[in-house]
């Protein structure tokens, strides 16, 4: 069978994508020219060749760089309606997208004018619907995650959930159980990183502590057979993302990729593309990737889109409506 084909003709939910992480190059020089903003590469090509990972850490100081081109609502806007489009022509149906505001806001631009921008741009692209996700930034501190918080409260009417992303080693969860336990209380959902280069202690913080409704990543939650005896009983959505795992090491090789394991041991598992602008694909690329890699048969992969539609925060008869 035709697995391109098959792949982008599937629907499917992307659960864990940074949208600062789909800025493609060819948009960053042109919100650098835009608003005068110097960034430190020669072309387009210079850009890609400087994509070399080899750990999160190596690919954040990247990425925050990247994301400082951005400034203006209308930045925004086409950062989101760009992805929207990328999305749609490979069969995404609904996205629910992580932004992080502090990354922004650190800068002085206003927490307003990032969110007006995505939103506008979110709904620029019809024919996938969306949620936002306000992503903390785990290597600042609780304070900071709490002005972030006072600043989105007006906006919570529009924001699905929070996250937790950046730097994880050295970062645990419990940092920001109190944070999260507000967002709990506005009757936010709850997500996180965790187990994607921390250990499996993080992914129990982050179930135990945060109380989150999905692991993003969850790799290392594998290390340990009662986490993932948990994990499946408890029907946990994890959102996995293979390129982001080969791109920053998290596996040495596609062809070790854990994806299939996971399904066979009862995880929820989905198929996401994380930054696709830095670690080569979009999510059907990423489907593509690991199904090569992997040898996954029809089953598994609709399975692995199913997953993506029962793990989102669509409710019971919109999910319906799309299996
Ligand atoms: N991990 C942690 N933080 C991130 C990531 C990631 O994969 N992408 C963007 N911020
Ligand atoms: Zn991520």
């Amino acid at each position: 069978f035709n697995l391109d084909q098959f792949i982008g003709g599937i629907p499917k939910a992307e659960l864990h994508l940074h949208i600062e992480g789909s800025l493609e190059p060819e948009l960053m020089f042109e919100l650098a020219r835009r608003n005068k903003v110097a960034i430190p590469f020669a072309s387009v090509e210079d850009v890609r060749a400087a994509y070399r990972f080899s750990n999160l850490q190596d690919f954040l100081d990247i990425y925050y760089a990247g994301a400082q081109v951005l400034q203006t609502e209308q930045d925004f806007h086409d950062l989101a309606a760009a992805y929207f489009a990328r999305a749609r022509s490979d069969g995404v149906r609904h996205a629910e997208i992580f932004f992080d505001p502090q990354t922004h806001t650190d800068r002085g631009i206003p927490f307003d004018v990032v969110i007006e921008g995505l939103l506008s741009g979110m709904a620029a692209v019809e024919g996938v619907s969306s949620k936002l996700i306000l992503s903390f930034l785990r290597h600042l501190d609780e304070e900071a995650a709490f002005a972030t918080w006072g600043q989105a409260e007006k906006w919570l009417d529009r924001i699905a959930g929070v996250g937790l992303d950046s730097s994880e080693l050295g970062h645990p969860p419990s940092k920001f159980a109190r944070v999260f336990a507000a967002a709990g209380e506005a009757g936010l959902k709850r997500v996180a990183h965790a187990g994607e280069e921390g250990p499996p202690a993080y992914v129990y913080e982050a179930l135990d502590l945060l109380h989150v409704d999905r692991i993003d990543h969850g790799n290392r939650a594998l290390e340990d057979p009662a986490l993932v005896e948990r994990l499946a009983q408890s029907g946990m959505t994890l959102t996995v993302c293979p390129l982001s795992n080969l791109k920053l090491c998290v596996v040495g090789d596609l062809a070790d990729h854990p994806i299939d394991r996971m399904l066979d041991l009862g995880l929820n598992a989905t198929v996401n593309s994380d930054d696709p602008a830095y670690f080569g694909g979009y999510v059907a690329e990423n489907y593509r990737a690991v199904a090569i890699a992997r040898n996954l048969g029809k089953a598994q992969i609709v399975q692995l889109a199913r997953n993506s539609f029962t793990g989102s925060f669509l409710s019971e008869a919109e999910i319906a409506a799309h299996l």
